[in-house]
């Protein structure tokens, strides 16, 4: 019996039979896309995208109609949920993100108005997924998310995308209560945020902790996985599957064993194969191709996605991807190929 793509995504997640293996790729839509750039500079940038429904949904929908990819997934990004704080967040061409203010002390915090948290000024992410919800019209389920509140303090305490870190590491040692009242503020926003994503009618929510894997063991438990924990205990549904993603996983491999979530984003400097030896069938796993294995040619290209399958070496619950998002210095005829040889080799790996 032939699966639709949305059943194997699904099934993959739930470790249920599979005819082959399953993927879509971080970033799917994005600049390594022609077509993503065109309307970019039509719309003026970024968040002119992100911000109307319309683009939003026909962004999101570029690489699906150019691929066969298995899921799609909402074009925004982790770092608008600070509008529900009245922050203003602006991408800077080369800069990355920036915003309009930063938190760095109580005085920064009580700034914010915490009484009623603004979650209408996400509106737009809604109604894209509504949009979304109708074009895709269950032929393919929607991935929607959030940032972890560890991975957005580090934004919102640094104010930009420094990459150093300075000053949300130095609060984490000299006022740590401050650090985790910012964290509190987060969790709970994140919390109503991805709930209302939920109620729009995304199929899937994913967890993107991508800065988790900066902190030794116990400020991991302490300042990320806690809040992983408490946003995980409120979704207001049981039926949507998560996915967690951290970079860095197999070093904390020996924590996440233990967490409560569907699926496990894998990077690629970790063997995902000691990964799934680690956690047995306690929960799915999606990666974790070198993004750089794009810029070789088909037969190496053959023999990294041979390597994953084989190393995974189980017939269900694996969903294939990168192990970081695309950059833009990919060409898209790359990607067709890797899906190619996945269709081609996976099967045999899998059960039908
Ligand atoms: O995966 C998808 O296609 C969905 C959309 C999505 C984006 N960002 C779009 C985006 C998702 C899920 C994200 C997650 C995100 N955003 C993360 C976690 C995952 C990761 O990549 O580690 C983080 C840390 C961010 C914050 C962010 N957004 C930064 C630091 C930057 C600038 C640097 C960069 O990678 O471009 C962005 C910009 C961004 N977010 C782009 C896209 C398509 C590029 C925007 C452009 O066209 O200039």
């Amino acid at each position: 019996m032939s699966q639709t793509h949305s059943h194997l995504f699904l099934d993959a997640i739930r470790n249920k039979p599979i005819e082959r293996t399953p993927i879509w790729i971080m970033r799917q839509a994005g600049r390594y896309l022609p077509e993503y750039i065109n309307l970019k500079n039509k719309a003026g940038g970024f968040m002119s995208l992100v911000t109307n429904p319309e683009l939003a949904c026909e962004i999101t929908l570029q690489p699906l109609e150019r691929f066969s990819l298995d899921s799609a997934i909402v074009f925004s990004d982790i770092l608008v949920v600070s509008e529900m704080l009245g922050i203003n967040l602006s991408f800077v061409e080369n800069k990355g993100p920036m915003f309009d203010k930063t938190i760095r002390s109580e005085r920064d915090l009580s700034s914010i108005p915490t009484a009623e948290f603004e979650v209408e000024n996400l509106e737009y992410v809604f109604k894209t997924i509504k949009l979304l919800k109708n074009e895709l019209d269950g032929k393919k389920p929607l991935i929607g998310f959030i940032g972890s509140p560890w991975t957005v303090a580090t934004y919102i305490i640094e104010g930009n995308s420094s990459k150093k870190f300075t000053n949300v590491l130095k609060m984490l040692k000299e006022n740590p209560k401050l650090l985790h009242k910012i964290l509190d503020v987060l969790a709970e926003i994140s919390i109503q945020y991805l709930n209302k994503q939920i109620l729009s009618g995304i199929d899937v929510a994913m967890i993107f902790d991508t800065w988790g894997g900066l902190l030794d063991d116990e400020d991991y438990k302490e300042f990320s996985l806690l809040y992983i924990n408490k946003i995980k205990k409120s979704l207001i549904s049981k039926d949507i599957p998560l996915i967690y993603y951290i970079r860095d996983t197999g070093k904390k491999i020996h924590i996440l064993k233990n967490i409560d979530i569907d699926m496990l984003g894998v990077d690629s400097s970790t063997d995902i194969g000691i990964i799934k030896k680690t956690i047995g069938n306690s929960f799915a796993l999606q990666g974790n191709l070198d993004v750089e294995v794009l810029k070789q040619e088909e037969g190496q290209m053959r023999q990294a996605v041979e390597n994953i399958l084989k190393s995974y070496n189980s017939p269900s619950g694996h969903v294939f991807n990168l192990g970081t998002g695309i950059t833009p210095d990919i060409s898209p005829d790359k990607v067709r190929m890797l899906i190619d040889i996945l269709a081609d080799i996976s099967p045999k790996y899998n059960v039908k």
